[in-house]
């Protein structure tokens, strides 16, 4: 479907150096001293650092990096889409987490994608089904309101100098680089049908202008997220989603609205880890994983068989409760604390046994027998960024259209999401990440899919440690959290350990994922085989952006940008 040789060769290289060890630093990774943006692609981390050089903070950079994101990457987020942003504000110590995930329009139905399964391709090519592609598919974008409100209560820029580097992006023009040019081969049927993307050239290094997206950021600079929710854009806007076959109207743009929740936190490790609430299920999923591994891993672990088998093995439970409890926190009742209470864990920690893997269905801990028990890709349709300025403030950002170049068309210039795919389409039935949905997560009226976007702050002795997150579906989780503990728990090198080999395991399908981008050493595969892991490889398990803040004599931060998908940190 797509051609991944560039990233094999770039990625080829980056784990060369990765087995070699650290003498040089590689272009996916930085050490500055006063602040640093990663993010996936480089000409964004700079468009953040013009705001820092500027005299702005995290949260500045963290909209101006988005904004840019939107304009060079249109396959994985922009104004279209919607995202968690986690901040922490180094002044008062505080955390705020602001939830801008787009919302099912009012007239969405529990059974509006049950006559179809979402996964597979239709004859309208890759990620056809109805959730996947056009109009029905895109939910109410929450990516101009989540950047306003971001600005506005912890900025200190106005809104027109964080758009700023964004907009001359647009318009003068950025070099397409291999990661979008590869999603645009992989789709190109699909993006010829649209007026605006059928124009674009995605060769590698081909100039490429958005002159629709410049004038629409040009209205935001100009009057906020109005612009873009109320007005003439937002009859443009709906006209093209509901020619495109939606049922999104005017009301449900006017209606949308951020929410701040309560930040996820828990204690393991001796590291506070703070990270996304519902409707995430993926922080509750490394938070009970990570409990797990407290119980299950050596005092001191080190990296191995050992490590991984664990690893593996806890996951399985909280992809399962993720199945039969989570949906949107404001529409259905979600026991979470329930779910986290420690005889649960304890019944999980008995099942395990460190020689053998078990099947998923043995850590399924149903916490009532009244609970209904119902049931419901490999692309890069997000980005995670994170920022730490001169102050100490952090940002870490996960903002998605789902899955590459979203619903694939436009709309008002805008790239509209698929963000519907990530409500259940019919109990009991996987989505393109293979996740099989519950009941609670069926579509309705206004409300927010299940995510598994999990933008994540450690904490040493009150400090921030860690800002780290990442891109790929059912695997964000996962690979966000083997990463930080790599680095927080082994000590490995953070830059190091974010080429290195990830696995990957979401209870359903009962397979251990190894990638094929970077392959899991074979003797530690026959290790993890020989405890009764079914192997199967897929093209890679995810894409991680982090910052690690070393305070070893004088602050250092080591940034560092995925090779898998050959983004570029900036700083100073
Ligand atoms: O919210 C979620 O979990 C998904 N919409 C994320 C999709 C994704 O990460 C696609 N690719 N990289």
């Amino acid at each position: 479907m797509k051609s991944w040789t560039p990233f094999v060769l770039s990625f080829a290289a980056a784990l060369l150096l990765w087995g070699a060890g650290p003498q040089t630093e590689p272009a996916y990774s930085g050490t500055y001293s006063q602040y640093a943006v990663a993010s996936d692609q480089g000409l964004a981390s700079r468009a953040g650092a013009e705001l820092l050089a500027a005299g702005g903070n995290a949260a500045d950079a963290a909209a101006a990096t988005m904004l840019a994101l939107g304009v060079v990457n249109p396959a994985s987020s922009g104004l279209g889409g919607g995202g968690f942003a986690l901040y922490y504000r180094a002044e008062d110590r505080s955390l705020t987490f602001l939830d801008f995930r787009e919302r099912a329009p009012a007239a969405a139905s529990r059974m509006m994608f049950a006559d179809e399964g979402s996964s597979g391709s239709t004859k309208k090519g890759p990620l056809g089904s109805r959730s996947q592609l056009g109009g029905l598919a895109s939910g109410v974008p929450g990516e101009p309101a989540g950047i306003e409100v971001l600005v506005e209560r912890f900025g200190t820029k106005s809104l027109q100098e964080v758009v700023a580097p964004a907009l001359e992006l647009a318009e003068s023009g950025f070099p397409v680089s291999e990661a979008v040019s590869a999603m645009g081969e992989g789709f190109a049927a699909q993006l010829a049908q649209d007026p605006v993307m059928s124009a674009w050239d995605l060769r590698p290094g081909a100039s490429l202008r958005r002159p629709a997206l410049a004038e629409v950021l040009r209205a935001f600079a100009r009057e906020g997220a109005r612009a873009i929710y109320h007005g003439p854009l937002a009859e443009e806007l709906v006209s093209s989603v509901r020619a495109h076959g939606g049922i999104m109207t005017l009301q449900d743009l006017a209606d949308y609205r951020v929410v701040s929740r309560k930040v996820l936190q828990g204690r393991y490790f001796g590291f506070l880890w703070a990270t996304a609430p519902p409707p995430s299920a993926g922080g509750f999923t490394m938070l009970q994983s990570l409990a797990m591994l407290e119980r299950t891993l050596p005092p001191s672990p080190s990296y191995g068989a050992d490590f991984l088998h664990a690893l593996a093995e806890s996951w399985k439970g909280p992809f399962l409760d993720r199945e039969r409890y989570f949906g949107d926190p404001d529409q259905v009742i979600l026991p979470l604390q329930a779910m986290m209470s420690s005889t649960r864990l304890e019944q999980r920690v008995q099942r395990f046994s460190a020689e053998e893997a078990q099947p998923s269905a043995a850590y399924d801990v149903p916490i009532s027998r009244t609970e209904p028990n119902l049931r419901a890709p490999d692309n890069a349709g997000t980005s995670h960024l994170c920022v730490v300025d001169a102050q100490g403030n952090v940002a870490a950002v996960t903002t998605t259209v789902n899955l590459p170049f979203g619903a694939r068309y436009t709309a008002a210039g805008l790239v509209m999401n698929d963000e519907m795919d990530d409500f259940t389409s019919d109990p009991g039935k996987p989505n393109a990440f293979g996740l099989v949905g519950g009941a609670r997560n069926l579509p309705g009226p206004r409300k927010r899919p299940v995510s598994t976007m999990s933008p994540t702050i450690v904490f040493q002795d009150g400090k921030p440690v860690l800002c780290i997150g990442a891109s790929g579906g059912s695997r964000i989780v996962t690979a966000t959290e083997q990463v930080a503990l790599r680095i927080l728990v082994l000590g490995e090198d953070a830059a190091q350990t974010i080429a290195a080999p990830r696995i990957h395991h979401q209870a359903q399908p009962a397979e251990l994922r190894v990638e094929k981008i970077a392959p899991l050493d074979d003797a530690l595969q026959k290790e993890l085989r020989d405890r009764g892991h079914e192997i199967d490889p897929i093209h890679n398990v995810a894409t991680v952006q982090l910052i690690y803040i070393d305070r070893s004599g004088g602050t250092k931060l080591h940034a560092a940008s995925d090779p898998r998908k050959g983004g570029a940190p900036a700083g100073r």
